[in-house]
């Protein structure tokens, strides 16, 4: 990567897009989908590589830079909770050399020459929450959100039981903010039995504690098990402490969880002292910690330090390095996925990372291990960032043994032997054996029933491999008819004229072949997005299967089309580029698919996307605008349900404008509004207006 200060003015800007657009997807995939894109030290110097050249290029920031961001976009489906105060983020540092800096400017600002006593704190790598109480009773719990607004998790918290609802001798308006978390051991056995059930499991504790307390039904939430250490406070009627370590002691009395590893810290040494002690100790601990958080103690002087935009002065997060490990590479493999990439894996030597046994890493791709220079029998450092899938940071070659081997990438699919072909300025390769191919097709049917697609219950990834291996399933459609098959096998088995009788499988029973058809019939009927999905057309995930079944309505018209190579509409859909144009089109091309799919289509309905716009509202075919900070709704969602109820939404006022909706601090828009005659509406008139 080029030095900063080597760059010009255009490959700086060209960055900070990249930057953007890595993180503004990374944040979906670890917000919205609690399941990482980045591993955290990627995304850790993504932001720093962004914050280092924007300090020597201001003038190049973005409107959408990381570095005006905190935390989370929200999931549609919770109820938003606007919080008080907002919940901020801290400032980040690497070194024991950047917290001195930090415990510098404290001083510089505070104008003394006294180093103030610190809070150190374990940060612990959760999700933060906000919980409200009125009158020593827990009324509402928030997530962080984007964090002036979260998501309304108030029955999920609920169901945490280190949670007291009810608080002796506490303010009458307190908020107390804190991490919940999944426990290590918690997490582990939760992702095993996942893995028996055949579910997806998660990267790390970290998203499971995220999945688990962002979930619609608090049932689900209930049934995990989740922790909370409570560690900082919003609202307060009356603040009855002076320092964050009475705080703490309050916190106590109160029955709040208060980590036993907090810590008071006079001088720099003491700072480095208890730095190491927790690195030490960190594998040991029975939870994910990835750093220490430094407050200043005395509120006094919080308060004084106060704010930058979105951190305080008075604390600052020292980050621990990733955790990394030496280990030896004893083979190299390709493994095949469903549209046929050939991904290399390392085998590796088992070693402890960080707490965890690993024994295999990513390799990603044939350039990547060209780059790296990796050979099997190569020592390397390999490097697990919060996930549990490690990667290779680094090759040692001065302990390179004589032996090892070069990698020679095959040319040739390694499961059914057909070519392995790579397009130019792609960097993977790809078995062409489609179908043909075990790895595919097993991998199809994968796909075929995860989550976003038919979401069939009880058919795992281990299920679904056994299945195939067995001739039970070659392809998706196959799971339709495995109810039939299993009385009556003359008719319809793969094996030879017998019945399947499912529920003589170890481990199986009746209740389970039940629920397994059960979860099956269910899916009969499939709205076209996750249809469309499921086919796992190669570049059509989730996002773009949904435009095409917006645009498209209907999925014999939608194929009709693709078969006759009639893409006219297709490249007209916002979202959808020439490349994905190109492999949706060649989908249907393949003759194995057409009968696929002809045979889906016998056994589930796919019902048409509804456009579910109403034409016949108050608001149908109206302008309206938005203006100030809405209470009930953000900005989005208000947009959302005016789309939604048929208005148009303009973000300017004019004469052609119908309504304009005012929340607080509205500014010109509502004057203009005024001296124009149009009407005014506060934001309970609007939602009164659109409840008729
Ligand atoms: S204090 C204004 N204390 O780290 C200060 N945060 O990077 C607010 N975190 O959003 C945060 N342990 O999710 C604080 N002991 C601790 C923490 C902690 C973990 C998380 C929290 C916060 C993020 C900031």
């Amino acid at each position: 990567m080029k030095p900063i200060n080597e760059l010009t003015k255009e490959e700086a800007l060209a960055e900070l897009k990249y930057i953007a657009e890595e993180m503004a997807k990374s944040d979906i995939a670890y917000y919205q989908n609690d399941a990482p894109y980045l591993t955290d030290a990627e995304y850790d110097s993504l932001k720093l590589r962004n914050e280092q050249i924007e300090k020597r290029f201001p003038e190049l920031i973005l409107a959408n830079s990381p570095s005006k961001k905190i935390g989370a976009p929200l999931q549609s489906g919770f109820k938003k909770i606007t919080h008080r105060f907002p919940m901020l983020s801290l400032a980040d540092v690497f070194s024991i050399e950047e917290v001195d800096d930090f415990i510098m400017s404290v001083k510089r600002f505070l104008n003394t020459a006294e180093t103030p006593t610190f809070m150190a704190e374990p940060k612990i790598d959760g999700l933060s929450f906000s919980a409200r109480y009125e009158n020593g009773k827990f009324i509402s719990g928030a997530t962080r959100g984007d964090g002036i607004v979260g998501e309304d998790i108030t029955e999920n918290l609920k169901t945490i039981k280190q949670l007291p609802l009810t608080l002796e001798n506490a303010p009458a308006i307190l908020e107390v903010r804190g991490e919940v978390y999944m426990s290590k051991q918690d997490f582990f056995n939760l992702n095993q039995r996942y893995e028996t059930e055949g579910k997806k499991t998660f990267a790390n504790p970290r998203n499971a504690a995220a999945g688990s307390l962002r979930q619609l039904d608090s049932k689900i939430t209930a049934e995990r098990n989740l922790s909370l250490w409570a560690y900082t406070w919003g609202e307060v009627s009356e603040r009855c402490w002076n320092t964050q370590q009475e705080f703490f002691d309050c916190l106590e009395k109160w029955g709040f969880p208060v980590n036993p590893h907090n810590k008071l810290c006079s001088n720099q040494q003491e700072i480095e002292d208890n730095f190491n002690h927790l690195m030490e100790i960190r594998a040991d601990l029975p939870y994910d910690i990835d750093g220490i958080v430094y407050k200043v103690n005395d509120i006094t002087l919080q308060e004084r330090l106060g704010f930058l935009t979105r951190t305080p002065r008075w604390a600052v997060a020292h980050k621990f390095p990733a955790e990394q490990a030496i280990t030896k590479i004893n083979n190299i493999r390709i493994q095949v996925g469903r549209t046929g990439a050939l991904t290399p894996v390392a085998d590796l030597e088992p070693i402890t990372v960080g707490g965890v046994v690993v024994s295999h890493a990513t390799l990603h791709n044939e350039d990547e291990i060209k780059r790296k220079d990796i050979r099997i029998g190569d020592w390397v450092i390999i490097q697990r960032a919060g996930d549990v899938i490690p990667q290779v940071v680094a090759v040692l070659p001065d302990k390179r043994p004589e032996t090892s081997q070069e990698f020679i990438f095959p040319t040739t699919c390694p499961v059914c032997g057909a070519h392995a072909i790579r397009e130019e300025d792609e960097a993977v390769r790809r078995c062409t054996g489609g179908l043909s191919c075990p790895a595919q097709a097993v991998e199809r049917i994968i796909h075929f029933v995860s989550k976003d697609a038919f979401d069939i219950e009880g058919l795992g990834e281990k299920i679904v491999e056994d299945f195939y291996k067995e001739g039970i399933l070659h392809t998706p459609d196959d799971i339709f008819t495995l109810e039939e098959r299993n009385d009556d096998g003359d008719l319809f088995s793969h094996q030879s004229g017998t019945a399947l009788h499912l529920e003589s499988r170890e481990g199986w029973g009746k209740k389970s072949v039940d629920n397994l058809f059960n979860a099956i019939n269910r899916k009969r009927t499939m709205p076209l997005d996750r249809f469309i999905y499921a086919l796992g057309i190669r570049q059509v995930g989730s996002a773009t299967s949904r435009l095409l079944a917006q645009n498209y309505g209907n999925f014999i018209h939608f194929m009709n089309d693709m078969r006759v190579k009639e893409t006219a509409k297709l490249v007209s859909i916002d979202g959808i580029g020439g490349a994905m144009a190109k492999d949706i089109v060649e989908f249907f091309q393949e003759e194995h698919n057409l009968q696929i799919i002809n045979k889906l289509l016998s056994h589930v309905k796919v019902e048409d996307f509804i456009d579910d716009t109403r034409h016949d509202s108050p608001i149908s075919g109206k302008t309206v605008v938005f203006t100030g900070t809405l209470e009930k709704m953000t900005r989005s969602e208000a947009k959302a349900k005016a789309l939604n109820l048929g208005a148009k939404v303009a973000g300017s006022v004019s004469a052609h404008t119908d309504y304009v909706i005012m929340g607080a601090d509205a500014g010109s828009k509502a004057k203009k509004a005024q001296e124009l005659g149009i009407k005014i509406l506060s934001e309970a008139e609007f939602l009164e207006l659109i409840q008729k």
